[in-house]
């Protein structure tokens, strides 16, 4: 790479962490400081052991904001839901191929209500379910964490997952492919964000590290500045 580029990097704050009382304010202010998207975790209590929001607070700050919501599905089954979450103003589904039964329709079906798709692959979910669907996926995002709670230590051999996942979307994009993007989910902060970057990713959830800043959108632009600032000093 050409040192002088500004690599592609999009933070997108976990509203998980977020102060739930003021959600349309926390939203905005994340977008104010610069936030590329909202990560929004949804938590069945059946798929994950957590419960946490659905279509209904989408469309509630879908209003907030001009940036993508990136809707995390932790919810099985996962079809029923995606045509709820596209109407409430999702721009991003991803679902953890676990929960769906048939992995190929799943990716369609949100492809056809206008959103860009994707595949969660959880710490020990081998990434060969991509073999005949990356053609599929808009998305891949690798959990560097369980799912299921903020606030958990990133698991470091994600990196080694981070550069399988990066040859491989290297290699359909280099026989003509679409773009992939290449998402982390867990653990990430300011001092494992260069690695996590020199690993593959482009676009990297932060929950607790955003929220646990000063809650204003100050507070929020000097974090989200600070992971910036050590992607670019790579
Ligand atoms: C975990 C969620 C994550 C989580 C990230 O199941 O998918 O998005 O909120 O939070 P941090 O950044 O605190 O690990
Ligand atoms: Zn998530």
């Amino acid at each position: 790479m050409n040192t002088t580029d500004t690599p592609t990097i999009r933070i997108a704050p976990s509203i998980l962490s977020a102060d739930f009382s003021r959600l349309g304010e926390e939203v905005r202010a994340i977008e104010a400081a610069g936030a590329d998207m909202v990560h929004f975790d949804v938590m069945d209590n059946h798929y994950v052991p957590n419960l946490t929001i659905g279509p209904l607070v989408c469309e509630a700050i879908r209003p907030h904001v001009t940036i993508p919501i990136d809707v995390h599905l932790m919810v099985e089954p996962v079809d029923a839901l995606i045509p709820l979450f596209a109407k409430a103003g999702a721009n991003i589904i991803t679902f953890h191929p676990e929960a769906s039964r048939h992995i190929d329709r799943t990716l369609s079906l949100i492809r056809e209500h206008g959103c860009r798709a994707g595949l969660v692959f959880n710490p020990a979910t081998p990434l060969d379910l991509l073999d005949y669907v990356m053609d599929k996926c808009d998305m891949i995002l690798l959990m560097s964490v369980n799912p299921g709670f903020g606030g958990q230590k990133f698991i470091p051999s994600t990196l080694t997952k981070l550069k399988a996942a990066r040859a491989r979307i290297d290699a359909h994009r280099a026989a003509g492919g679409q773009e992939i993007w290449l998402e982390v989910d867990g653990g990430v902060k300011t001092d494992n964000i260069a690695e996590i970057q020199r690993a593959g990713a482009d676009t990297f959830v932060a929950g607790s590290a955003v929220f646990s800043a000063p809650d204003d959108d100050k507070g929020y632009r000097t974090i989200m500045q600070q992971l910036r600032a050590q992607c670019r000093s790579l």
